[in-house]
């Protein structure tokens, strides 16, 4: 693939950028040879109150893993993010809110009224009990409380887990048991494309379901009627009116939880991506300036959600880190028509814009004319993450969004790498359509032999993706159970963090990430357990068994492909399939809605009653010719009325 055609950066870029080539090969070489040296300057980005002595501290043995940065440093993330920058930038914009409606107002909300709003916000949780230690859950739209309520958790020492307001209450519900929250913070409604969503009818039906009494405060976004718990359910607006708008920020240690963050994993329930104060804010902060090569008055818009780690290192703590401006949007790309994110960035003169594949597939596919009604002349660079991104959508994002102007970040990461690991520079790296090209500073990607587990060494070489050394993002732990998160990471290749992730080097030294090589599914650039989906599926009156694969869909990357056995007696109709379609919804919420359903009468075993996903893998991606070995199969019947009776891709 060394010959896919290269995109060299403008002389525009690259004299504006804070890092060029020469630069680049200086500071990796640097942060390689010397991580200690390294991170200890770079950390200094931040405002300590006790300066660090020590930087890095990291064991990757299995049984022993021991992840520790600055850990004798104290600091606090919400100072960092907000009280540093008064003097100087009190009355600048920190963030730029859009909300869902464009003809509703957006809202500039400066340093200053971010303080005073935060400290609000630290102070009623205080007043409902909330200390240091204590964990909060946020279920909300992406409004500025959202922010507010991040920054105030940080600034009483409170750990908050974030969950995306599009999952169901019965994800909601396990994941405020799952850390025993003191409180939720939600609104009573979330409009989303012209809809709304009745948050606060969710978070009654999940509390149900929760053992512990838990305080709810609920910021008010739509005023629509909602049931309400007189004990325990609170206005946000009323519980502020009395409390004092100056709050003071906690001394936290390096290494106290900043959050805990849900993602799915290759098996069983999601897990709990725990991330700590000081190696997470230096490496969201260093990477948000680095890779969007991000200036003082830049606006800067990162379209994820705050339920995302994308949200939370890309468009909370790493630009607010950096004193910039960052805008938060409520809405969708398509409302009220496919023109939205780019009036958007014409409106408020966004400079650097970070999207999704998949939403640039979907908007690729209304045409350009979307796209050319904007002025988009104040762009400089153009992001994506989450998913790989397919060369079509890459040269349209190119060519049509950036005007041929704009370097594209591609930046390969994950919840539990905190910040970018992989990604080319601007202003350092020509770019290939598809490649993540180069590894971040202090960053030492290996490809591996998947099976000898041997290190490839040269170029033109494809493995599994694994990192050898540990960077200041990266997560600690996973929330009350360190040996999962052992075992997940760091016990099929000893001595490494391993991603999950297959990889290729090309001829020139370049990263390709080919997509997971677990059971982990990427739909729409979200994550998903296909173990979950089995799960939800399985809890049905009606499904004796079921297996979940990915297939190549259009707009999503991948599609939820389902095989399901029924239990005796029960027949297959279209009906049912509607039926276990909304089932899943419920179970998980409507990211997790099967594309497609099979019926199937058997699942293609091994001997020993193992399923043998590989072979429904090849089915659902309609490549039947690849099946591979089959010769372990107990009833090799059953493959071939999989494949006579495959679902047509939607
Ligand atoms: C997985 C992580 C990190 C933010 C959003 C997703 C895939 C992510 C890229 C990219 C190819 C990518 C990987 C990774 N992924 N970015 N630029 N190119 N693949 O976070 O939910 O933790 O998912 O997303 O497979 O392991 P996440």
């Amino acid at each position: 693939m060394s010959d896919s055609k290269t995109y060299a950066p403008s002389a525009e870029t690259v004299a504006r950028a804070h890092v060029d080539a020469a630069k680049y090969d200086e500071m990796y070489a640097a942060s390689i040879k010397d991580p200690e040296a390294f991170w200890g300057e770079h950390g200094k980005r931040i405002d300590w109150i006790k300066p660090y002595t020590q930087v890095k501290d990291v064991s990757y043995d299995f049984g022993n893993v021991n992840i520790n940065w600055y850990a004798d440093g104290t600091l606090n993330v919400s100072a960092n993010c907000i009280d540093r920058h008064l003097e100087t930038r009190g009355d600048q914009t920190a963030i730029i809110w859009e909300p869902d409606n464009p003809e509703d107002d957006a809202q500039h909300i400066t340093y200053k009224q971010l303080h005073a709003e935060t400290c609000k916000m630290a102070n009623v949780l205080k007043s409902l009990g909330v200390g240091k230690g204590d964990r909060v859950v946020l279920y909300l739209p992406m409004i500025p409380e959202a922010a507010y309520a991040m920054l105030a958790c940080t600034r009483i020492g409170a750990i908050h887990s974030i969950v995306f307001a599009g999952f169901s209450p019965d994800a909601l519900a396990a994941r405020v048991s799952g850390c025993d929250a003191k409180v939720v913070i939600t609104a009573d409604g979330a409009p989303r494309g012209g809809r709304v969503t009745n948050l606060k009818d969710n978070v009654n039906q999940a509390l149900i379901n929760v053992m512990h009494d838990t305080h709810c405060l609920v910021v008010k976004r739509t005023g629509q009627q909602i049931a309400w718990r007189d004990d325990l359910d609170h206005w946000l607006h009323e519980a502020a009116e009395g409390v004092d708008a100056d709050c003071p920020a906690v001394e936290m240690a390096a290494e106290d939880p900043l959050f805990i963050l849900y993602t799915s994993g290759s098996t069983g329930q999601p897990k709990g991506v725990v991330h700590t104060t000081g190696g997470y804010i230096v490496y969201a902060a260093l990477t948000h300036e680095i890779t969007f090569d991000y200036h003082d008055g830049d606006v800067y818009w990162c379209t994820a959600d705050v339920g995302w780690v994308t949200g939370h290192s890309y468009i909370v703590y790493g630009p607010l880190a950096n004193g910039g401006i960052t805008l938060m949007f409520e809405g969708v790309p398509t409302y009220p028509d496919a023109s939205r994110f780019w009036q958007i960035c014409e409106k408020h003169k966004v400079a650097q814009f970070y999207t999704a594949p998949t939403a640039l597939r979907a908007l690729m596919g209304q045409g350009n004319s979307f796209v050319e009604k904007a002025d988009l002349s104040s762009l400089k660079l153009l992001g994506t993450v989450g998913e790989p991104i397919n060369p079509e959508a890459w040269n349209w994002y190119y060519n049509v969004v950036g005007g041929g102007r704009c370097p594209i970040v591609d930046t390969w990461w994950q919840t539990e790498t905190g910040g970018h690991l992989m990604t080319p520079l601007p202003g350092a790296h020509a770019t290939k359509p598809g490649s993540a090209m180069k590894p971040f500073f202090g960053i030492k990607p290996l490809v591996l032999d998947p099976t000898s587990a041997e290190v490839i060494e040269g170029n033109g070489v494809e493995g599994v993706l694994v990192i050898a050394d540990s960077w200041p993002g990266q997560m600690r732990t996973v929330w009350e159970d360190h040996e999962r998160f052992e075992k997940t990471y760091f016990s099929d290749y000893k001595g490494y963090y391993f991603t999950g992730d297959g990889c290729r080097r090309d001829e020139d030294g370049d990263y390709w990430i080919t997509g997971r090589v677990d059971d982990v599914i990427n739909v729409s650039g979200h994550r998903m357990g296909t173990a979950e989906v089995e799960s939800a599926l399985v809890a049905h009156a009606t499904v004796a068994e079921a297996a979940v694969v990915g297939y190549p869909h259009d707009i999503k990357g991948q599609g939820i492909y389902c095989y399901v056995t029924l239990m005796n007696g029960q027949e297959p109709s279209e009906e049912l399939r509607k039926e276990l379609r909304t089932w899943v919804r419920q179970e998980i919420g409507p990211i997790a809605s099967p594309d497609l359903i099979q019926w199937a009468p058997g699942l293609p075993k091994t001997r020993s009653g193992k399923i043998m996903r590989r072979i429904l893998r090849k089915i659902a991606e309609d490549d039947f010719g690849a099946l591979g070995d089959t010769s372990t199969l107990a009833d090799p019947s059953v493959v071939e009325d999989l494949i006579e009776n495959r679902m047509n891709k939607s």
